[in-house]
Parts: C-alpha cells; sequence; structure tokens
C-alpha cells in the first residue's frame, strides 16, 4: 500500500524564533492527536533550522511525530562548493527526506532534470528520500504541452534509476501556475496529471511499483480545498507551502483525508 503523505515546504519563511514557535505549536498540536495515525507528515523547514526541527519532531517519550525534510541538496559530493550542502551532511544529522527540482529551483537557480538525477542518486546513496517535484507552466498548460512537460521532467530526472532505487522516490506534481497564487489546480486536473505519472511509471517498472508510489499534489492547496483534492485517487497527500506556515491550518491539512 502506498503512503498518505502531507509534507510542508516553507521555503525562505521564518527566522529562528518563529520557526521554533511554529515547529512547537506543530508538535503539540499532532502529539494532541490532532494527526491521523495513518498519514506520515514531513515537515522542511530552512536546513540552518534542522537541529532544532529534529529536537522537536519527537514527543517526551521519544514518539515520533514527524519527519524532518530538507529543500535542497548539491549534487556533488564534497568538498570547494561553497555554500553548498551534501547528502551526506543531511543523514549525518538525521533528515530523512529532501525535496528536489522544486520550480523555484528550476526558476531562479536554473536547475536541469540532470542536476535533478544527481541529486537523486546523491540522497538514494545516503538513504535519504527524494520528494521530486514535476510541473508544467502557464504558458505550457495553454499550448496543450503540459503531459510532454511532466513526461520529460520524469523521464530525465528519475527513469535512469534501477528499480530498486525507484521505488524509494516520491513524486510531487507542481504545477507552477498554481504555486503560491492561490489558483489550485481543479480536482479534476490534479487527478488527471496524476493518473497520467502513475501510467508512465507503470509502463517503465510495472503495475505494482506504480500502484506503490506516492504522488503529491503542490500549488495553492489549503486547509479548505485539501479533502477534495486528497479524494482523488491518485492523489495521496500534498507539498503545501503557504498554508504550511500556520500550524492550524497544516494540521487540517494533515487531517483532510476521508
Ligand atoms: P503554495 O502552497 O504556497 O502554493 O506552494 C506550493 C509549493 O511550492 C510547495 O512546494
Amino acid at each position: 500500500m502506498r503512503k498518505k503523505i502531507v509534507a510542508g515546504n516553507w521555503k525562505m519563511n521564518k527566522n529562528f524564533q518563529d520557526a521554533e514557535e511554529l515547529l512547537d505549536e506543530l508538535s503539540e498540536q499532532i502529539e494532541k492527536g490532532q494527526k491521523s495515525s495513518k498519514v506520515e507528515v514531513i515537515v522542511c523547514p530552512p536546513s540552518l533550522y534542522t537541529e532544532m526541527a529534529l529536537d522537536l519532531s519527537h514527543s517526551e517519550d521519544e514518539e515520533r511525530l514527524f519527519g524532518v525534510g530538507a529543500q535542497d541538496v548539491s549534487a556533488n559530493g564534497q568538498g570547494a562548493y561553497t555554500g553548498e550542502i551534501s547528502a551526506d551532511m543531511l543523514s549525518s544529522m538525521g533528515v530523512e527526506y529532501c525535496i528536489v527540482g522544486h520550480s523555484e529551483r528550476r526558476k531562479y537557480f536554473k536547475e536541469t532534470d540532470e542536476q535533478v538525477a544527481a541529486k537523486v542518486d546523491k540522497l538514494l546513496a545516503e538513504g535519504i528520500t527524494p520528494i521530486v517535484c514535476v510541473g508544467e507552466l502557464l504558458e505550457d498548460r495553454e499550448a496543450g504541452r503540459h503531459f510532454d512537460v511532466i513526461r520529460t521532467q520524469v523521464e530525465k530526472g528519475l527513469f535512469g534509476l534501477k528499480q530498486l532505487d525507484f521505488v524509494k522516490v516520491i513524486i510531487a506534481y507542481e504545477p507552477v501556475w498554481a504555486i503560491g497564487t492561490g489558483k489550485t489546480a481543479t480536482p479534476d486536473q490534479a487527478q488527471e496529471v496524476h493518473a497520467f505519472i502513475r501510467g508512465l511509471v507503470e509502463e517503465k517498472y510495472g503495475k505494482e511499483v506504480a500502484r506503490n508510489l506516492s504522488i503529491l499534489y503542490g500549488g495553492s492547496c489549503n486547509a479548505k480545498n485539501a479533502a477534495e483534492l486528497f479524494a482523488q485517487n491518485d492523489v495521496d497527500g500534498g507539498l503545501i507551502g503557504g498554508a504550511a506556515l500556520k500550524a492550524e491550518d497544516f494540521v487540517t491539512i494533515i487531517n483532510s483525508f476521508k
């Protein structure tokens, strides 16, 4: 069975004190049982706050409340790469997940599918689960080429993997036109693309692998629309930006599965 997952991508938000407050609140609410136990919750704060997030990710009696992820990783192993953070550094801290290929990295940092593939390799070698983002621009959708764009991103970013590695990956479909715009994909639009991605995976790795792959939706997913999106057959949860910055909204999203 594939996992139901809600992951929060904080992006470049919150100073240390505000981050601590949000994590505290989140831990408290999850611990109080406001989270359905069948959902895997992941928090991806700026890497600078990893240690604090890890400290607050467990209750006092050591129950794990959420997994901690990073928002990016270097495509290189180690050495003279000023400002970069390696997969080995992340795993040595206890980070379990890492977002790769977010559209903001593709747009502002010119990240390519080849770099996405290299980052995925580095993460898997360190036992970290990559959350690989794919999604089309508004002009791609308007020109009716969104499926082609997504196919290319999935194939180049992930299909170099052997099956035993591919099964460890999570995919997030994030239409770029929906990110931070308040313009969510309709449940039908999300379902259509998620089913398309699952179909690509089935062709490449077979039915069983496709069935077990978690595909998350991201892009203006919030406390109000999450339930409808998560009710779709091929939507296994969400990658949440803005709404992950408020504990109450994030917990409502976590509890939005039927
Ligand atoms: P928003 O939820 O703010 O639209 O961001 C989505 C996103 O980019 C998550 O990675």
